[in-house]
């Protein structure tokens, strides 16, 4: 039977294409997504995969919704945490709601969105938990002291998820894309962006697709010995 996938965030940006991808490769993929049902409506429309409303940054929820996914398409075998947010400001600028809304979403959003899951994966012995890091988790970045806190966050909790889970068949690993192509990137203002965009060795911007592949390799049998790792997929913009 089907594994099945839930892909937190998994209607728009990489997200979808993770979505896409995971299905495309024989999963049976559920999609979350916050707040976009318009976004969400047509993803459904073109792929046929269904999507489940809650907001990662409120454990209820993300219980609850897990909960519905797993009554109605069975236990999720591979989670991918990717939902994430921006809220860009230079750090004598940046407000608290600022910093609590990235962090709520884009770090405990983690912790909620893997803990309910956890247990069944424990009792199954198997387990895929994939996180979306960032570039600038690893790097930092201007303007981005909440988002880059986040990101490296996320690495802490793979590292130790990996940890936790090896005995039980799970792996936890991460992957930080540089800059890809979606809204996210889109909203940076133009003359910061092509500055960005100058600082790639790969000379563009990365496809969403080029994340979703390197989330199916991590979620398949073989990369069964890869745990707490990070790919750094970024077109050469940095090395760690
Ligand atoms: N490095 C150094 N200086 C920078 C800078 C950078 N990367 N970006 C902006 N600055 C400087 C500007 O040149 C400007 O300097 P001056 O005052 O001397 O002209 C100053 O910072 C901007 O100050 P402002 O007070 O005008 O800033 P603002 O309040 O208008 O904020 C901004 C502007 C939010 C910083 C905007 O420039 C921005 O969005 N920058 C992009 C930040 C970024 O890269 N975010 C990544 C988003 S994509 C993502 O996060 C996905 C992922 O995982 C990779």
């Amino acid at each position: 039977m089907a594994r099945v996938a839930l892909v937190t965030g998994g209607t728009r940006g990489i997200g979808e294409a993770i979505s896409k991808a995971l299905k495309e490769a024989g999963y049976t993929v559920a999609a979350n997504y916050a707040g976009n049902d318009e976004a969400a409506g047509k993803f459904t429309d073109e792929t046929g995969i269904p999507t489940y409303k809650w907001n990662v940054a409120d454990y209820e929820a993300s219980a609850a919704g897990i909960a519905k996914v797993e009554a109605d398409l069975g236990p999720i075998e591979v989670v991918v945490a990717n939902a994430g947010i921006t809220r860009d400001a230079p750090f004598h600028k940046m407000t608290p709601e600022q910093w609590h809304q990235v962090v709520d979403t884009n770090l405990t959003g983690v912790f909620n969105t893997v803990h309910p899951i956890w247990p069944g994966m424990r009792e199954r012995k198997f387990g895929r938990v994939v996180v979306i890091s960032s570039i600038n988790g690893q790097k930092g970045q201007f303007a981005q002291v909440n988002y880059a806190a986040t990101k490296a966050g996320d690495l802490g909790i793979v590292k130790s998820l990996a940890q936790e889970g090896a005995r039980a068949g799970i792996t936890a690993n991460a992957i930080c894309p540089g800059y890809i192509a979606t809204e996210m990137v889109m909203a940076v203002p133009e003359k910061v962006r092509d500055a960005i965009i100058a600082q790639i060795p790969t000379g563009r911007l990365g496809e969403p697709e080029e994340i979703a592949r390197c989330v199916v390799f991590l979620a398949s049998d073989d990369a069964a010995f890869l745990n707490g790792s990070t790919i750094t997929a970024n077109g050469g913009q940095f090395f760690v």
